[in-house]
Protein backbone atom coordinates (compact mmCIF):
# COMPACT_ATOMS: atom_id res chain seq x y z
CA UNK A 1 0.00 0.00 0.00
CA UNK A 2 1.28 3.45 -0.79
CA UNK A 3 -0.11 6.90 0.31
CA UNK A 4 0.31 9.91 -1.60
CA UNK A 5 -0.31 13.57 -1.84
CA UNK A 6 1.45 17.08 -1.66
CA UNK A 7 3.88 17.65 1.46
CA UNK A 8 1.58 18.59 4.69
CA UNK A 9 -1.41 16.60 3.62
CA UNK A 10 -0.78 14.02 6.55
CA UNK A 11 0.63 11.10 4.85
CA UNK A 12 3.30 10.30 7.36
CA UNK A 13 0.59 10.36 9.75
CA UNK A 14 -1.45 8.06 7.77
CA UNK A 15 1.49 5.68 7.48
CA UNK A 16 2.29 5.56 11.41
CA UNK A 17 -1.55 5.09 12.30
CA UNK A 18 -1.90 2.27 9.44
CA UNK A 19 1.08 0.40 10.53
CA UNK A 20 0.09 0.37 14.26
CA UNK A 21 -3.34 -1.06 13.74
CA UNK A 22 -2.09 -3.92 11.10
CA UNK A 23 0.86 -4.87 13.80
CA UNK A 24 -1.69 -4.70 16.71
CA UNK A 25 -3.24 -7.42 14.81
CA UNK A 26 0.08 -9.73 14.80
CA UNK A 27 1.12 -8.61 11.44
CA UNK A 28 4.83 -7.83 9.96
CA UNK A 29 4.94 -4.49 8.76
CA UNK A 30 7.55 -2.66 6.42
CA UNK A 31 6.56 1.19 6.99
CA UNK A 32 8.94 3.02 4.47
CA UNK A 33 9.29 6.24 2.36
CA UNK A 34 10.48 7.38 -0.58
CA UNK A 35 12.95 8.93 -1.49
CA UNK A 36 14.87 6.45 0.85
CA UNK A 37 14.34 3.47 2.42
CA UNK A 38 17.99 2.19 1.58
CA UNK A 39 21.34 3.94 1.20
CA UNK A 40 21.43 4.59 -1.87
CA UNK A 41 17.77 5.40 -1.43
CA UNK A 42 19.05 8.14 1.66
CA UNK A 43 22.03 9.66 -0.50
CA UNK A 44 19.62 10.04 -3.64
CA UNK A 45 17.08 12.05 -1.00
CA UNK A 46 20.35 14.14 0.17
CA UNK A 47 21.29 14.76 -3.71
CA UNK A 48 17.46 15.44 -5.19
CA UNK A 49 16.41 17.26 -2.07
CA UNK A 50 19.12 19.23 -0.27
CA UNK A 51 22.01 19.38 -3.30
CA UNK A 52 22.19 21.45 -5.83
CA UNK A 53 19.56 22.37 -8.81
CA UNK A 54 19.18 19.51 -11.04
CA UNK A 55 17.89 19.42 -14.52
CA UNK A 56 14.11 17.80 -14.87
CA UNK A 57 15.54 14.40 -16.41
CA UNK A 58 18.36 14.19 -13.75
CA UNK A 59 15.67 14.56 -10.62
CA UNK A 60 13.19 12.03 -12.33
CA UNK A 61 16.42 9.75 -13.28
CA UNK A 62 17.76 9.55 -9.22
CA UNK A 63 13.78 9.71 -7.98
CA UNK A 64 13.92 6.09 -10.28
CA UNK A 65 17.33 4.85 -9.10
CA UNK A 66 16.01 5.22 -5.48
CA UNK A 67 12.95 3.43 -6.19
CA UNK A 68 14.85 0.59 -7.58
CA UNK A 69 16.96 -0.43 -5.37
CA UNK A 70 14.21 0.20 -3.15
CA UNK A 71 11.92 -2.41 -4.55
CA UNK A 72 14.59 -4.80 -5.27
CA UNK A 73 16.56 -4.66 -1.56
CA UNK A 74 13.26 -3.78 0.46
CA UNK A 75 9.99 -3.76 -0.46
CA UNK A 76 9.86 -6.89 -2.83
CA UNK A 77 11.98 -9.42 -0.10
CA UNK A 78 9.17 -8.20 2.18
CA UNK A 79 6.39 -9.09 0.25
CA UNK A 80 7.91 -12.48 -0.39
CA UNK A 81 8.28 -12.70 3.42
CA UNK A 82 4.78 -12.23 3.55
CA UNK A 83 5.19 -8.94 5.14
CA UNK A 84 2.83 -5.90 4.65
CA UNK A 85 4.31 -3.22 2.98
CA UNK A 86 3.09 0.36 3.42
CA UNK A 87 5.41 3.47 1.64
CA UNK A 88 5.43 6.97 2.33
CA UNK A 89 5.28 8.03 -1.58
CA UNK A 90 5.96 5.72 -4.55
CA UNK A 91 5.94 5.86 -8.58
CA UNK A 92 2.95 8.23 -8.63
CA UNK A 93 4.83 10.69 -6.85
CA UNK A 94 7.22 10.47 -9.69
CA UNK A 95 4.33 10.63 -12.33
CA UNK A 96 2.48 13.85 -10.50
CA UNK A 97 5.67 15.85 -9.85
CA UNK A 98 8.10 15.21 -12.18
CA UNK A 99 5.66 13.75 -14.97
CA UNK A 100 3.05 16.26 -15.09
CA UNK A 101 4.39 19.14 -12.68
CA UNK A 102 7.43 19.04 -14.57
CA UNK A 103 6.01 18.64 -17.49
CA UNK A 104 8.22 15.38 -18.35
CA UNK A 105 5.09 13.84 -19.86
CA UNK A 106 3.03 11.68 -17.72
CA UNK A 107 3.41 8.44 -19.76
CA UNK A 108 7.08 8.94 -19.89
CA UNK A 109 7.78 8.94 -16.41
CA UNK A 110 5.43 6.34 -15.55
CA UNK A 111 7.00 3.78 -18.62
CA UNK A 112 10.66 4.60 -16.46
CA UNK A 113 9.56 3.80 -13.11
CA UNK A 114 7.60 0.78 -14.30
CA UNK A 115 10.55 -0.46 -15.74
CA UNK A 116 12.74 0.39 -12.82
CA UNK A 117 10.52 -1.22 -10.79
CA UNK A 118 9.32 -4.31 -13.05
CA UNK A 119 6.00 -3.16 -13.04
CA UNK A 120 5.48 -3.77 -9.26
CA UNK A 121 2.17 -1.51 -8.28
CA UNK A 122 0.54 -1.03 -5.09
CA UNK A 123 -2.70 -2.93 -4.29
CA UNK A 124 -4.02 0.11 -2.97
CA UNK A 125 -2.97 3.91 -3.22
CA UNK A 126 -4.68 6.20 -0.57
CA UNK A 127 -4.16 9.75 -1.84
CA UNK A 128 -4.69 12.21 0.87
CA UNK A 129 -6.55 15.41 -0.17
CA UNK A 130 -5.82 18.58 1.17
CA UNK A 131 -5.81 21.87 -0.23
CA UNK A 132 -2.32 23.31 -1.29
CA UNK A 133 -2.40 26.09 0.86
CA UNK A 134 -3.57 24.25 3.55
CA UNK A 135 -0.94 21.41 3.04
CA UNK A 136 1.67 24.45 2.93
CA UNK A 137 0.59 26.15 6.42
CA UNK A 138 1.30 22.37 7.87
CA UNK A 139 4.81 22.47 6.91
CA UNK A 140 7.78 23.08 9.45
CA UNK A 141 10.32 25.57 9.22
CA UNK A 142 12.43 23.82 6.90
CA UNK A 143 11.64 22.88 3.64
CA UNK A 144 13.20 20.68 1.18
CA UNK A 145 14.26 22.16 -2.31
CA UNK A 146 10.90 20.32 -3.77
CA UNK A 147 8.81 22.35 -1.09
CA UNK A 148 10.46 25.46 -1.58
CA UNK A 149 8.82 25.71 -5.54
CA UNK A 150 6.15 27.95 -6.17
CA UNK A 151 2.27 27.83 -5.42
CA UNK A 152 1.58 26.96 -9.23
CA UNK A 153 4.03 23.98 -8.98
CA UNK A 154 2.13 23.00 -6.01
CA UNK A 155 -1.06 23.16 -7.67
CA UNK A 156 -0.08 21.64 -10.83
CA UNK A 157 1.17 18.59 -8.41
CA UNK A 158 -2.24 18.56 -6.69
CA UNK A 159 -4.12 18.76 -9.80
CA UNK A 160 -1.90 15.61 -11.30
CA UNK A 161 -2.79 13.51 -7.85
CA UNK A 162 -6.20 13.85 -8.62
CA UNK A 163 -5.89 12.92 -12.30
CA UNK A 164 -4.16 9.88 -11.64
CA UNK A 165 -6.99 9.11 -9.09
CA UNK A 166 -9.45 10.07 -11.29
CA UNK A 167 -7.75 8.12 -14.04
CA UNK A 168 -6.87 4.58 -11.79
CA UNK A 169 -10.16 4.60 -9.25
CA UNK A 170 -9.76 0.78 -8.81
CA UNK A 171 -6.21 1.16 -7.10
CA UNK A 172 -6.04 5.26 -6.08
CA UNK A 173 -8.38 5.79 -3.36
CA UNK A 174 -8.95 9.78 -2.32
CA UNK A 175 -9.19 10.79 1.41
CA UNK A 176 -10.47 14.04 2.30
CA UNK A 177 -7.52 14.96 4.05
CA UNK A 178 -9.51 18.33 6.18
CA UNK A 179 -10.98 15.55 8.92
CA UNK A 180 -8.93 14.32 12.12
CA UNK A 181 -5.94 12.23 11.52
CA UNK A 182 -7.97 9.65 13.44
CA UNK A 183 -11.19 9.91 11.19
CA UNK A 184 -8.84 9.49 8.41
CA UNK A 185 -6.97 6.45 9.56
CA UNK A 186 -10.79 5.11 10.05
CA UNK A 187 -11.57 5.63 6.13
CA UNK A 188 -8.51 3.24 5.53
CA UNK A 189 -8.64 0.75 7.79
CA UNK A 190 -12.56 -0.13 5.91
CA UNK A 191 -10.18 -0.35 2.69
CA UNK A 192 -7.28 -2.17 4.61
CA UNK A 193 -10.21 -4.85 5.94
CA UNK A 194 -11.03 -5.62 2.68
CA UNK A 195 -7.40 -6.54 1.25
CA UNK A 196 -6.46 -8.41 4.35
P1 LIG B 1 3.24 14.52 5.18
O1 LIG B 1 3.90 13.22 5.51
O2 LIG B 1 2.17 14.37 4.14
O3 LIG B 1 4.21 15.62 4.85
P2 LIG B 1 2.64 14.67 8.04
O4 LIG B 1 1.93 13.43 8.40
O5 LIG B 1 4.09 14.76 8.38
O6 LIG B 1 2.44 14.98 6.47
O7 LIG B 1 1.83 15.89 8.65
C1 LIG B 1 2.26 17.25 8.46
C2 LIG B 1 1.81 18.08 9.68
O8 LIG B 1 0.38 18.12 9.73
C3 LIG B 1 2.25 17.47 11.01
O9 LIG B 1 2.53 18.53 11.90
C4 LIG B 1 1.06 16.67 11.46
O10 LIG B 1 0.99 16.57 12.87
C5 LIG B 1 -0.10 17.49 10.92
N1 LIG B 1 -1.26 16.66 10.53
C6 LIG B 1 -1.24 15.35 10.12
N2 LIG B 1 -2.49 14.93 9.82
C7 LIG B 1 -3.32 15.98 10.05
C8 LIG B 1 -4.75 16.18 9.95
N3 LIG B 1 -5.55 15.19 9.53
N4 LIG B 1 -5.24 17.39 10.27
C9 LIG B 1 -4.42 18.39 10.68
N5 LIG B 1 -3.08 18.28 10.82
C10 LIG B 1 -2.53 17.09 10.50
P1 LIG C 1 8.75 13.62 1.39
O1 LIG C 1 9.61 12.50 1.83
O2 LIG C 1 7.30 13.44 1.44
O3 LIG C 1 9.18 14.91 2.19
P2 LIG C 1 9.16 15.19 3.74
O4 LIG C 1 9.71 13.96 4.40
O5 LIG C 1 10.04 16.39 3.86
O6 LIG C 1 7.71 15.42 4.07
O7 LIG C 1 9.11 13.98 -0.11
C1 LIG C 1 10.17 14.76 -0.43
C2 LIG C 1 9.91 15.56 -1.67
O8 LIG C 1 10.26 14.84 -2.84
C3 LIG C 1 8.48 16.00 -1.85
O9 LIG C 1 8.47 17.40 -2.03
C4 LIG C 1 8.01 15.29 -3.10
C5 LIG C 1 9.27 14.98 -3.83
N1 LIG C 1 9.23 13.75 -4.66
C6 LIG C 1 9.22 13.86 -6.04
O10 LIG C 1 9.19 14.97 -6.59
N2 LIG C 1 9.22 12.72 -6.80
C7 LIG C 1 9.26 11.48 -6.24
O11 LIG C 1 9.28 10.45 -6.95
C8 LIG C 1 9.28 11.39 -4.80
C9 LIG C 1 9.32 10.05 -4.14
C10 LIG C 1 9.26 12.55 -4.05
Amino acid sequence: MTFEGLDGSGKSTQVDLLAGWLRGQGRTVLATREPGGTPVGEAVRELVLHGDELAPWTEAALFAAARAEHVERAIRPALERGEDVISDRYLDSSVAYQGIARGLGEERVLDLNLAVTRGLLPDRTFFVLVDPAEARSRGGEYRDRIERETDAFMQRADEAFRALASHNPERIVTLAGDRSPDQIAEEVREHVRTLL
